[in-house]
C-alpha cells in the first residue's frame, strides 16, 4: 500500500465510510486553507472493509458538529508532538448551528437575512433537524 507518514501537529480522520472523503473535504472546507492535507481513498480496513481517511497538519481547530452531521461513525485523532493526543469518537449532534439549510421554501429564513438559525435532531434514523423558526424538516 501507499505509504503516507505521520504527521507532527494536526488531524487525522479515520474510519470515514469509503466514499465520503471528499465530500467532507469540500464540507470543511479542506480546499481554503493553506496547510498540508492528504485524502486517502479506498484503503483496505479490517473493520469496514475499505474507508477513508483525511491527515491534516494543522493548527486550526474544526467544526466537529459538522463531521458528526456528515459521517458519525468517523473518529478524529488529535496530533501532538507526533503521538495520539486523544480519540473523539463522534456522534449525530443534537443541535446544528448554520450548517443547515431549511427545506421549506415558504420558511422566513428563505426570504429574509435572519441570523444563524438553531436545527434540533428530532430523528436519529433519519438524520432530521427541525427548523427553529417554522418546525419544518430537513436533512443535510
Ligand atoms: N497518525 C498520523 N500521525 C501520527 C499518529 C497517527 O498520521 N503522528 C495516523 C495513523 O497513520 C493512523 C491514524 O492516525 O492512520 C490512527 O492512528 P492509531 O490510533 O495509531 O491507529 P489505530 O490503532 O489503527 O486506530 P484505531 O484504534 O482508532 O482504529
Ligand atoms: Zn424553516
Amino acid at each position: 500500500m501507499i505509504n503516507v507518514s505521520k504527521i507532527k501537529k494536526g488531524i487525522v480522520i479515520d474510519h470515514i465510510e469509503y466514499g465520503h472523503g471528499f465530500q467532507i473535504f469540500k464540507q470543511l472546507k479542506l480546499d481554503e486553507i493553506e496547510d498540508v492535507v492528504v485524502i486517502l481513498r479506498n484503503i483496505p480496513s479490517k473493520k469496514m472493509g475499505k474507508k477513508d481517511l483525511i491527515k491534516i497538519e494543522t493548527d486550526l481547530d474544526l467544526n466537529f458538529d459538522i463531521l458528526g452531521l456528515m459521517d458519525p461513525n468517523a473518529t478524529v485523532n488529535i496530533v501532538e508532538n507526533g503521538e495520539i493526543k486523544s480519540k473523539i469518537k463522534l456522534s449525530l449532534p443534537k443541535k446544528v448551528y448554520g450548517t443547515l439549510k431549511c427545506k421549506n421554501p415558504r420558511c422566513i429564513t428563505n426570504c429574509e437575512e435572519v441570523p444563524t438559525i438553531e436545527f434540533t435532531l428530532v430523528d436519529c434514523k433519519k438524520k432530521e433537524y427541525k427548523c427553529e423558526y417554522c418546525d419544518a424538516r430537513t436533512k443535510l
